[in-house]
């Protein structure tokens, strides 16, 4: 998927996304995990003049105004474990908003088993291929709106039947 394609989708699962969605995103530096991030809020509703950006040296931005709340988790600086705990977590985790978390598999133990994590693989400067795996009830019914949503738009997300 090219940028405006990959822009789209993740504005769609900013539409379909319930209270208390965890998205989980992995990819290399540079892969675009930032850039999904934004376009999940734009489809949210979170407004233009609201930016979304890394928030790699805080850890978590809280990012108003949208549908539902988004909490945008940067895990990248995060290599104690003790961090976790100070982080407060559970609360966004487990609460009402939708969690949009960077480097998701540094979580460790502490990914909720409700997740949809979405693999961001470079495909080329431009290229990316999208891979999408959903555990939970939440997560399941979010992804199974999402791929309809997207397959409506002509383009096809990687993920379970
Ligand atoms: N198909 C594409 N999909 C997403 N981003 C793309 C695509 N093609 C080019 N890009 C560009 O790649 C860059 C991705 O940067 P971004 O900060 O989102 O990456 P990241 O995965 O969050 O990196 P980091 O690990 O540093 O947090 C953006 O500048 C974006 O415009
Ligand atoms: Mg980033």
């Amino acid at each position: 998927m090219n940028r405006v394609e990959v822009r789209r989708v993740a504005r769609a699962l900013g539409r379909v996304a319930a209270p208390g969605t965890v998205v989980g995103l992995e990819g290399e530096l540079g892969a675009g995990k930032t850039f999904f991030v934004e376009a999940l809020a734009r489809g949210l509703g979170v407004p233009r003049s609201v930016a979304v950006t890394s928030p790699t040296f805080t850890i978590v931005h809280v990012v108003p105004r949208g549908r539902l709340v988004l909490y945008h988790v940067d895990l990248y600086r995060l290599d104690r474990e003790a961090d976790l705990g100070e982080l407060g977590l559970e609360e966004m985790l487990y609460g009402e908003g939708v969690t949009a978390i960077e480097w998701w598999s540094r979580l460790g133990a502490a990914r909720p088993d409700d997740a949809l994590v979405v693999r961001i693989e470079v495909r080329g400067a431009r290229e990316r291929e999208l891979e999408v795996e959903a555990s939970g009830k939440i997560a399941t019914e979010v992804w199974q709106r999402w791929r309809k949503a997207t397959a409506a738009m002509g383009l096809v997300l990687k993920g379970p039947a």
